[in-house]
């Protein structure tokens, strides 16, 4: 999707996406995620699970909309200052530093050092032309890393993204350069994703370790 949908998704604050609380995966996986540091969260919009993962990290995150920036640290109470870093507006306070923008320009230096990565609502966010460019991108900020990836899996006919479907067979293409190890599965099929309620045949969300 081009940055023009996204802003216009928080404009008319159609955010089908938002979690009330963190992700149950992440819940159950942040104990297997190397402790301590930074942590950076892709796409991050304004999630709750930006404060389940301070509990341990630095967060890190990259996101387009000046709204989802601004509502994280207001709903959150947190005071944050914002200044220019090339295309981009820092925006920093308590232990986050938001970089709005595009992520595929960021640069390095904003997740220098960091080595943990968590992405749901991301990847499956992005068409899949976009999907490859994305993960090329992480690779090329991260020489290593610990990935805890949540994806959504549907049978792709039934409805159109985002959330597009990403199967199994994709993530292991895109990821071949990587160990990817499942670690979770939900079965959501008649149930909702996040606040929006789907009625394809079949619905599930899968949480992936994925280390290189
Ligand atoms: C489906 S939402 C998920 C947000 C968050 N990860 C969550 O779980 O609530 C996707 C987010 O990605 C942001 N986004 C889309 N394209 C982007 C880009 N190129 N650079 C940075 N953020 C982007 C959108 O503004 C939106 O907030």
């Amino acid at each position: 999707m081009e940055p023009v949908f996204w802003h216009q998704v928080w404009q008319q604050g159609q955010l089908g996406f938002q979690l009330a609380q963190a992700h149950p995966m992440l819940c159950a996986q942040l104990s297997c995620l190397p402790v301590g540091g930074q942590v950076f969260v892709p796409l991050c919009g304004k999630s709750p699970d930006l404060h389940s993962l301070a509990q341990q990290y630095q967060v890190i995150g990259a996101e387009l909309s000046q709204i989802a920036c601004r509502d994280f640290f207001a709903e959150a109470q947190i005071l944050a200052s914002q200044n220019d870093a090339g295309t981009f507006t820092l925006w920093q306070g308590g232990q986050y530093q938001l970089w709005q923008g595009d992520f595929f320009e960021l640069p390095s230096a904003a997740v220098e050092g960091c080595q943990v990565i968590y992405d749901r609502a991301a990847l499956i966010a992005l068409p899949a032309e976009m999907r490859q460019r994305y993960v090329q991108k992480l690779r090329s900020l991260f020489p290593k890393a610990t990935l805890l990836l949540i994806s959504l899996e549907y049978p792709e006919h039934e409805k159109q993204g985002p959330p597009f479907s990403v199967a199994t067979e994709e993530i292991y293409r895109l990821f071949d350069f990587a160990r990817v190890e499942l670690c979770g599965l939900r079965n959501l099929t008649g149930q909702g994703f996040a606040r929006r309620k789907f009625d394809t045949t079949s619905l599930l969300e899968k949480s992936w370790l994925i280390h290189w």
